[in-house]
C-alpha cells in the first residue's frame, strides 16, 4: 500500500450548529470553533471535519444547500472562514468540509429556475417526471418517511428526492451538473481545504427508467436504496470525479458509503479507489429495524465484536476505514455499545480504549471525548430532527404506544447527538449565553470539559492519553500499519485483539466488557502495560512480571506492549 499523509492521523467531527456559539444568539458558529481550536490541539487532534456551513435553510441543518459558495449567515462570513482556516493551518492541523452533492436545497438557484421552467435548461438538473395514471412515476419511498416524488403544482410532473422535498436530487447523467459540482470542489481545495467528507455519495447513480419494485412496506412503497442497489455505474461518476478535482490537490476524502456493492471495497478505499477512506458503518448496523427504529433489536456483545473484526479483515491488505463511535446521525456511543452496568467513566474509556486501537483513522465526535450520552427527551415537540419526527410517526403508525414510539426516539434519534456540547456546568453549559437552539442535556452539570478539565482521571484526561499513545513516536507505526489479530475470542465479554506489524513487534488491547474478573495469559509470556482505565496499573504490571497474564476486573482495559521470546 501507498503510504499517505493521511494514515496516522486522528480526526474530530464538528457539528457547527451545537459546538459553540461565539455571538450569543443560541447558534454555534464559526468564531465559536475558532476558540476551541487550542483545546482541539490539545487532545491530539489533527483533521477537522466540520458539518455543512454553506448557506442554507437547516430543513435538514444544513444538508440541504442554498448556495454552495456562501457560508451561512448563522454560522459567520467568509471572511471568518478563511482565518478560522489560517488558524487551523498555524496549528498544523487540516480542515474538512462536508460534500453534499446528491441533492440541494429547493431554495437553490438551480431548482427555482427549474421549477420555473422544468422544460428548459435547468430542469435537466434535477429529475422531473411524469406521474403515472395519477401515481407518482414510482413507489419509492425516502429516507426520510413518504414518497420520493413531490408534485409540481399546476403541471403533470414530479420531481425526485431521496430525502426531504426541500432536498431535490440533482442530476448527475447531465454533464453541466458534474461540472458546476467539480468546479465548486475545486474552488474549495484551492482556497486550502484538505479534503471532503463526501454525504449520502452511494446515491448519485439512479437508474434514470426509475422502475417500481414489490414494496416492503404497508405503506405499498419500497425504500428508495433498493433502486441504488439494483443499479450499476455509480463508479464512472466517482472516478470521474476524483480525476477532476481530488486527485488532483491529493485532497483527503472520506466516503459515507451505505449499499456499497459486495466486493467492491477496492474500487472505493484502493490505492486507486475513488476516495481516501470509508467510514466503517458496520457496528452501527447491526440490530437495525427493517421497517424503522420501533422495530430495531438489541444486539449481542458476540455479535458486535465479530462485526468489527470481520471488518477489520475485510480492509487489511487494501485500505483504511474511518472508525467511529458515533456521529451527528447515531446516538451516543456511551448510551448504544455499553450496557446498564458500564455507564459510567470507566465504561466509557473502556469503549474509547478498545475502538480507538483498531486499524484505521479514528473519528471522534464532539462530546464523545467527555463521555456525553443520550438525552432524555421528555416529548416528541422538543425534537427538531426531521427524520425523529418521522421515524415516530413510523412507529405510531406500526400500532406503537406513543411511549414506545418515544422509547424508539430515545434510544436512536439523531438529536441525541446533536444537543449542545458541554463546556461547563454554567448556564446553557458554557455553550451560548443566548438560548440554545436545542435542550442542553440536562446532565451538563455532571459532565462537562471544565471539570473533566481538574481531573487526572476523567474522560477526557484519559482521551487525551490514548491519543497521545497512539500517535506517540514509538508506537505510531505498529497502531497505524499493524495487522490486527482478533485474541481470547473464547472469552465471552472479552473484545481484545493484537496490533503485530510485520509479524514483529506486537501490541495487546483487552478491554473486559463483563461483570466477572478474567484472567489472560500472554502469549510469550512477559509484557509492558502502557496503559489502563483503571486506577490499578501498577496492580497489574506487578502481576504481569510475577505471572506472565492479567487479570482484569470487570469493565478494566488494557494496552501492552508484549515482548516477543
Ligand atoms: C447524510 C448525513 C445526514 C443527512 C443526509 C442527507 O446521511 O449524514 O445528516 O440527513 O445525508 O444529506
Ligand atoms: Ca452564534
Amino acid at each position: 500500500m501507498k503510504r499517505q499523509w493521511w494514515h496516522d492521523k486522528v480526526a474530530y467531527q464538528i457539528y457547527p450548529k451545537s459546538f459553540m456559539d461565539g455571538n450569543g444568539d443560541g447558534i454555534g458558529d464559526i468564531q465559536g470553533i475558532r476558540s476551541k481550536l487550542d483545546y482541539l490541539k490539545e487532545l491530539g487532534i489533527d483533521i477537522l471535519w466540520l458539518s455543512p456551513i454553506y448557506q442554507s435553510p437547516f430543513i435538514d441543518q444544513g444538508y440541504d444547500i442554498s448556495d454552495y459558495y456562501r457560508i451561512a449567515e448563522e454560522f459567520g462570513t467568509m471572511e471568518e472562514f478563511d482565518l478560522l482556516l489560517e488558524e487551523t493551518k498555524k496549528r498544523g492541523m487540516y480542515l474538512v468540509m462536508d460534500l453534499v452533492v446528491n441533492h440541494c436545497s429547493d431554495r437553490h438557484e438551480w431548482f427555482q429556475k427549474a421549477l420555473a421552467d422544468p422544460y428548459g435548461p435547468y430542469g435537466d438538473y434535477f429529475y422531473f417526471r411524469k406521474g403515472k395514471d395519477g401515481n407518482p412515476p414510482s413507489n419509492y419511498r425516502s429516507y426520510f418517511g413518504g414518497s420520493t416524488w413531490e408534485p409540481v403544482p399546476g403541471t403533470d410532473l414530479y420531481y425526485l428526492h431521496f430525502f426531504a422535498k426541500e432536498q431535490p436530487d440533482l442530476n448527475w447523467e447531465n454533464p453541466k451538473v458534474r461540472q458546476e459540482i467539480y468546479k465548486m470542489i475545486n474552488w474549495w481545495l484551492d482556497k486550502g481545504v484538505a479534503g471532503f467528507r463526501i454525504d449520502a455519495i452511494i446515491n448519485i447513480k439512479k437508474d434514470v427508467n426509475f422502475p417500481s419494485y414489490e414494496p416492503d412496506g404497508a405503506d405499498g412503497l419500497v425504500h428508495c436504496t433498493k433502486m441504488v442497489e439494483n443499479v450499476e455505474g455509480v463508479d464512472e461518476f466517482l472516478e470521474e470525479m476524483k480525476r477532476e478535482t481530488f486527485q488532483k490537490h491529493q485532497a483527503f476524502t472520506v466516503g459515507e458509503v451505505f449499499n456499497m456493492k459486495e466486493g467492491a471495497l477496492e474500487e472505493f478505499i484502493g490505492d486507486e479507489g475513488h476516495f481516501s477512506t470509508m467510514f466503517d458503518f458496520s457496528a452501527h448496523q447491526i440490530g437495525q429495524g427493517k421497517h424503522g427504529w420501533y422495530d430495531a433489536r438489541p444486539v449481542e456483545f458476540k455479535e458486535g465484536r465479530d462485526t468489527l473484526f470481520a471488518s477489520q479483515k475485510e480492509t487489511e491488505g487494501i485500505g483504511f476505514k474511518s472508525n467511529i463511535i458515533e456521529n451527528h446521525d447515531e446516538p451516543r456511543g456511551a448510551s448504544r455499545y455499553l450496557p446498564d452496568y458500564a455507564r459510567n467513566e470507566t465504561g466509557k474509556k473502556l469503549l474509547a480504549s478498545t475502538m480507538l486501537l483498531l486499524r484505521g483513522l479514528p473519528f471522534l465526535y464532539q462530546g464523545q471525548e467527555i463521555g456525553m450520552t443520550n438525552w432524555e427527551c421528555p416529548d416528541v415537540s422538543q425534537y427538531d430532527d426531521i427524520s425523529t419526527k418521522d421515524q415516530y410517526q413510523e412507529a405510531i403508525q406500526a400500532g406503537c404506544t406513543p411511549e414506545q414510539a418515544m422509547k424508539a426516539c430515545r434510544e436512536n434519534s439523531r438529536d441525541n447527538a446533536r444537543t449542545p456540547m458541554q463546556w461547563s456546568a454554567e448556564e446553557h453549559a458554557g455553550f451560548t449565553k443566548g438560548t440554545p437552539w436545542l435542550t442542553v442535556n440536562p446532565n451538563y452539570t455532571e459532565i462537562n470539559v471544565e471539570e473533566q478539565e481538574t481531573r487526572e482521571d476523567s474522560v477526557l484526561a484519559f482521551y487525551r492519553k490514548l491519543i497521545a499513545l497512539r500517535k506517540s513516536d514509538a508506537l505510531r507505526e505498529i497502531f497505524t500499519y499493524g495487522e490486527t489479530i482478533p485474541a481470547y475470542e473464547d472469552q465471552e465479554k472479552v473484545f481484545a485483539y493484537f496490533r503485530s506489524l510485520n509479524g514483529g513487534a506486537k501490541i495487546l488491547v483487552a478491554g473486559n466488557y463483563g461483570t466477572e474478573a478474567v484472567t489472560l495469559p500472554l502469549p510469550e509470556g512477559k509484557g509492558t502495560l502502557l496503559l489502563s482505565n483503571t486506577e490499578r496499573e501498577a496492580q497489574l504490571q506487578k502481576q504481569l512480571e510475577k505471572e506472565g497474564q492479567i487479570t482484569l476486573q470487570g469493565l478494566e482495559g488494557a494496552v501492552l506492549l508484549l515482548e516477543q521470546g
